[in-house]
């Protein structure tokens, strides 16, 4: 595992707590340009302002004077539509925005500073000058919308997780992106942690040989229930998406540092879960019939090693994603391990200051007709990897063969 000072300080300062599920009584604060709080009042962890490198441009190369016609669905609780600065990009034009909720509309354009408007993702989709898409809704409408999107012939980059609970829906996604040959491109945000990232190139290098262990966590506190987007009543509500969500079908975030670092799969996985205390996650108290607060998933690699992934809602004590590696080898050696120049007037922003990068990452696919970082497949097996573990938590730690996607 490398664990330098540097990373170590970077971590803390970046907050790494985070978040990703926001929370009740965000709604507005977004148009101030505040973080979305949770309902205590306090900011949601995860999008405190990251400071950007004030160095992070200076070796930007401008290589095309295209602009990408890009449209943007959702202005939620998290208010993600507007946080990875697709508006800012030099090669970007922000051609129309769409929230079904219409002061969120007006919050979504007003932020990214485009007149154009839709009542829905379905029907911007249909507008053909549009040639990509960033779906930043709720989890349970992504692979739908993003299938219906490449059907239009769109490139999608899709806020996690690709699929929600459903392994047809993950096999739906994967042959409508071989199909269409457009890019898609999840913004799984660990992917550019700082440490992730810096591991990645250790990785490709050979420096750490072969993973025999690694390990990640994403531990958030939900001790009570969120509001969000209920797909069911139309409304937002604490009945919505995030009410006894089981802890595994948001996996993405510790699964990243595996599957971000190696570019490798989870092939089986045993996982336990942990009956909760928290009334909400109680099996008869939520609509995914989910009995548990916390899930730990112990998976076997594509590599033949070894890695335990945690998510678990109902621990106060504990937040944060991050995770670690051990490789056959200690990962010494000279390598670059910066994260990639972000273009002029592009932040990093939040969760770990990653935003900025996946965004100029999937334009730079997009430009350069090539694979983005996070593809279809590292996707799927990041989101997949969790569904299934969650069914061997229901079958108390039953050992199951996870599907595998390979482009
Ligand atoms: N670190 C991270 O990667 C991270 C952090 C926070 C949120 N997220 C993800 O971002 C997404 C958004 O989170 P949120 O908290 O804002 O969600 P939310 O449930 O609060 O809001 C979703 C919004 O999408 C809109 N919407 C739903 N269907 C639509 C459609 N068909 N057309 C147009 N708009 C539609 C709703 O009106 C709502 O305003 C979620 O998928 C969440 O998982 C990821």
């Amino acid at each position: 595992m490398s664990n330098s000072p540097s990373r170590r300080t970077f971590l803390k300062s970046a907050g790494f707590a985070t978040s990703a599920l926001g929370l009740a009584g965000a709604s507005l604060a977004q148009e101030k340009g505040q973080p979305p709080k949770d309902a205590s009042g306090k900011a949601i962890a995860g999008f405190e302002k990251t400071q950007t490198d004030p160095n992070a441009s200076k070796s930007w190369q401008p290589f095309s004077d295209r602009k990408i016609r890009v449209g943007i669905a959702g202005y939620g609780l998290c208010a993600f539509g507007a946080h990875f600065g697709f508006q800012n990009h030099p090669n970007v034009e922000v051609v129309a925005v769409t929230d079904l909720i219409s002061e969120r509309r007006a919050g979504l354009a007003k932020a990214c500073g485009c007149e154009k408007t839709y009542p829905s993702c379905e029907e911007m989709i249909k507008d053909d000058s549009i040639e990509a898409v960033f779906i930043a809704t709720d989890a349970p409408s992504h692979a739908r919308l993003a299938v219906a999107a490449l059907e239009h012939g769109k490139h999608v980059a899709s806020a996690v997780p690709a699929v929600h609970g459903s392994l047809e829906d993950a096999d739906r996604l994967f042959e409508t992106v071989q199909k269409t040959g457009r890019k898609y491109m999840m913004f799984e945000t660990s992917y550019f942690h700082a440490d992730l990232h810096a591991w990645h190139q250790e990785y490709q290098a050979g420096l750490h040989g072969k993973l025999v262990y690694s390990e990640g966590e994403y531990f958030h506190y939900f001790g009570a229930p969120l509001g969000g987007y209920n797909p069911k009543t139309k409304q937002v509500d604490t009945n919505g998406w995030r009410k006894g969500l089981p802890p595994q079908y948001y996996p993405t975030h510790s699964n990243a540092y595996y599957i971000g670092v190696t570019g490798g799969s989870f092939t089986e996985v045993s996982c336990m879960g942990n009956p909760s205390a928290v009334p909400h996650l109680q099996a008869k108290n939520n609509d995914y019939k989910n009995p548990f607060g916390s899930e730990i998933a112990l998976f076997r690699t594509s590599e033949g090693g070894m890695s335990r992934m945690a998510v678990c809602w109902d621990m106060p004590s504990a937040h944060g994603e991050q995770g670690r590696i051990y490789g056959q080898k200690n990962g010494t050696g000279k390598v670059e391990v910066s994260r990639p120049p972000l273009p002029p007037g592009v932040g990093a922003g939040g969760h770990g200051g990653s935003h900025g990068y996946l965004m100029s990452e999937f334009v730079d696919a997009v430009l350069r007709d090539r694979k983005p970082r996070v593809d279809v497949a590292q996707a799927l097996n990041m989101t997949v990897a969790g569904i299934v573990a969650h069914q061997s938590a229901l079958k108390d730690g039953e050992l199951l063969k996870i599907p595998q996607y390979k482009l």
